[in-house]
């Protein structure tokens, strides 16, 4: 197959968690974004490590070979390969950062590394309209919560994060605690739909700057579903038996949600607007798995009016984990000749 225009493809790997992607962009317009969700780990309530990297192992030969396909491009017409080095499970980005070196070495193309958070907020850059520079990101994943100054596409600086959990962890543990499947976050934000915001309020943290916390808001939901909804304070003896708490979620779960819901959105459009504030930016997006929520996307939107911001938030497709964002920076790390070379090693924790 002939290459488009002769423009810059880079074939790109993220491996980081559970989802097995590859996608191919060109002259970073989006070509195709192939994702394999791995389901074993339902039954397990959260993602097992072992696991995940045996099924990478599994998925990354059709899921590259599906993009290629998808794209409608061959091999030998790619300028690069890129793929996720850091953050996330070790075992899980051995199995794309090795694939992807072999690959680099048989076909004697470039390789680049991505930093995977790097990858969510450029995640922004993929479809138009595009924000203009500099910008912040709220980047809100299931390991992450970071607001990030970008300056431009290579050029960042986190200047606000977590403490303790992430914003998908709270989402996840609270729904874990509503006795939900993982990922538990999506059906928070299903059930939330229905469900009144106000009919319960959870404590808000008290975290100086544009830090975040979560830890908190969890260990309360916790109490409050201990004591059937009469409590968040920690009784030694429970005002609720198991039966009596079953049916205070069973007969409350559409008001818990959209509780929980919007306790966790304000927390993070409180510090978010002191960002805006502090920095004197007005660009504002929204970015990782967190951002799919439909709740959080609109009170982001309401937010920016209000405050006079230009907003963005990805498509679906790119807020969760996926290679089109990976392909993306790679584009931008092509274009500034970052390249790594063939002793480059994943790293499960972030070089920033
Ligand atoms: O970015 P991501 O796909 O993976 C990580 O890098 O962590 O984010 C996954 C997280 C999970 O915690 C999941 O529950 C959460 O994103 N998530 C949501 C929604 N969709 C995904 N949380 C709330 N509402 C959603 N609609
Ligand atoms: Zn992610």
């Amino acid at each position: 197959m002939q290459k488009i225009n002769g423009g810059i493809a880079i074939l790109a790997i993220e491996s980081s968690c559970d989802e097995t992607s590859a996608s191919i962009c060109v002259d970073g317009r989006i070509l195709s974004n192939l994702i394999a969700t791995q389901k074993i780990h339902e039954q397990y309530g959260g993602v097992v490590p072992e696991l995940a990297s045996r099924a990478h192992m599994q998925n990354i030969v059709p899921v590259v070979d599906g993009a290629i396909q998808k794209a409608g491009y061959a091999l030998h017409a790619i300028d690069a390969i890129a793929f996720t080095r850091s953050p996330g499970l070790i075992g899980s980005l051995l199995v794309g950062s090795q694939f992807a070196k072999s690959l680099a070495l048989a076909l004697n193309k470039p390789l680049i590394a991505v930093q995977h958070m790097q990858a969510h907020v450029l995640s922004n850059l993929i479809d138009d309209p595009k924000p203009s520079f500099p910008f912040l990101c709220l980047t809100v994943s299931g390991g992450h919560t970071q607001i990030v100054l970008c300056k431009s596409p290579l050029q960042m600086e986190v200047i606000g994060e977590t403490i303790d959990d992430a914003a998908g962890e709270a989402f996840d543990k609270s729904a874990k605690l509503l006795g939900l499947p993982y990922p538990g976050g999506p059906l928070i934000d299903k059930y939330a739909k229905d469900g009144d915001p106000e009919r319960f309020s959870f404590p808000e943290p008290q975290i100086p700057g544009l830090n975040f916390s979560f830890s908190g808001v969890k260990t309360a939901i916790l109490y409050f579903l201990q004591n059937a909804g009469k409590s968040y304070v920690f009784k030694e003896t429970f005002l609720a038996t198991e039966a009596e708490r079953k049916s205070f979620v069973d007969n409350n779960l559409a008001d818990i949600c959209a509780s929980i819901q919007a306790r966790i959105i304000s927390i993070l459009l409180n510090k978010l607007k002191r960002a805006a504030v502090t920095t004197g930016v007005k660009n504002i997006c929204l970015a990782g798995g967190v951002s799919a929520n439909s709740g959080l996307r609109k009170a982001f939107k309401e937010v920016g009016e209000k405050q006079r911001w230009a907003t963005f938030i990805p498509a679906f497709e790119y807020c969760t984990d996926n290679a089109a964002m990976i392909a993306i920076t790679g584009y931008y790390k092509y274009l500034a000749k970052d390249f790594a070379d063939l002793s480059v090693t994943a790293n499960a924790r972030a070089e920033w």
